[in-house]
């Protein structure tokens, strides 16, 4: 079962990203057969400052391996290092009709909120198809927000099937109920865009000062509040901390008692407690910039060795050859 991923490195990964994407995409290591990428094509929609994209993705391929992304077993490595794709992008997207990019809630959403349409940001999704494509991909694990750009490109692969005979694996998203949608400071979905976020990695004071600053109703501590398990506090900490123990805070700040600055507080510890080792690891591992850089380029060539497997598939079946 082939599972492969992608992030885009448009800013430091948030609790978000890491529950609705890299968490799942970790644990599938256990199936193997698994293919993460850093898309940093994709960040040129949004990035256009060479020195910070240079930044994020370095910082994007620390945070994957601190959290447990196995370069031995996973193949790993930059979307750039592999341009096959984009020519690849070019055959699929003369079969996407224009309805269905116009259909796309992530261009909707952007360019309802006044972001420039261009090209790139257009293509976007058949971008995402080649990348899914390329790789024979069966599973995509992802959060809810990419569920139509996978449906996207299972509409595209059966297209171009049909078009020129069996060439692409259809796939399928992985999206987790329980993570789908993790919700940001706000209230809203935590988003890179909204400036609602939880960095994973980040200084102490300042992620400390972010959560203490949810903002809270103004019942007093005393009231009891039948509605604790809708609180944003109570819903994060049970991302990270253990079940009985969520299961404890809700039921005191339900009963009456508890001061959402005393479960702002707790909620703080288990967050950072709960990165603690990844942190320990990112620290070595942003010591050796070397070994990082080896990870990618080797990922690469492995990377490669498939994409250009697949890529003169499509290419025999559209007449290219
Ligand atoms: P952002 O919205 O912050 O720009 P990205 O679009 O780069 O995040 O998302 C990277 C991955 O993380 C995607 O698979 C996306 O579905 C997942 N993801 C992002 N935000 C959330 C969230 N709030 N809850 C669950 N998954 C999320
Ligand atoms: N579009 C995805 C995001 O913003 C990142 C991405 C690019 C991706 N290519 C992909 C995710 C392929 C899964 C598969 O989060």
């Amino acid at each position: 079962m082939r599972t492969l991923t992608g992030i885009t490195p448009s800013g430091s990964l948030h609790i978000g990203n890491y529950f609705g994407a890299m968490r799942p995409a970790i644990e599938a290591q256990v199936r193997g057969d698994c293919f993460y990428f850093i898309a940093d094509y994709h960040s040129m929609t949004s990035v256009t400052n060479p020195v910070e994209r240079r930044a994020h993705t370095r910082g994007i391929a620390l945070d994957w391996l601190a959290c447990g992304l196995d370069p031995q077993s996973s193949v790993f490595w930059r979307q750039s290092d592999v341009p096959e794709v984009c020519e690849l992008t070019w055959m699929i997207g003369s079969l996407t009709p224009m309805g269905l990019l116009e259909r796309a809630h992530s261009y909707k959403d952007k360019t309802a909120k006044g972001i420039a349409a261009n090209f790139g940001l257009f293509a976007y999704p058949v971008l995402m198809a080649a990348d899914i494509l390329l790789y024979d991909t069966q599973r995509v694990p992802v959060g809810r927000d990419q569920k139509q750009h996978v449906e996207m490109t299972r509409d595209i692969a059966i297209k171009f099937n049909e078009t020129y005979g069996e060439t692409f694996v259809v796939p399928e998203s992985e999206i987790r109920d329980e993570v789908a949608v993790i919700p940001g400071l706000d209230g809203q979905k935590m988003s890179k865009s909204y400036g609602n976020t939880v960095e994973i990695f980040g200084d102490e004071a300042v992620l400390r000062k972010k959560i203490m600053g949810i903002k809270m109703d103004s019942r007093t501590p005393a009231e009891p509040k039948p509605d604790a398990d809708k609180n944003l506090a109570i819903q994060l900490l049970r991302l990270f901390a253990p079940a009985n123990v969520a299961l404890d805070y809700e039921n005191r700040l339900r009963a009456g008692g508890l001061g959402y600055g005393d479960l702002k507080k707790a909620l703080f510890e288990h967050y950072w407690t709960y990165f603690a080792i990844a942190r320990a690891r990112r620290a070595e591992l942003a010591a050796n910039p070397d070994y990082v850089e080896n990870v990618l380029r080797e990922g690469a060539l492995r990377a490669r060795a498939v994409a250009s497997v697949v890529l003169q598939r499509a290419r025999k079946a559209s007449g290219l050859e």
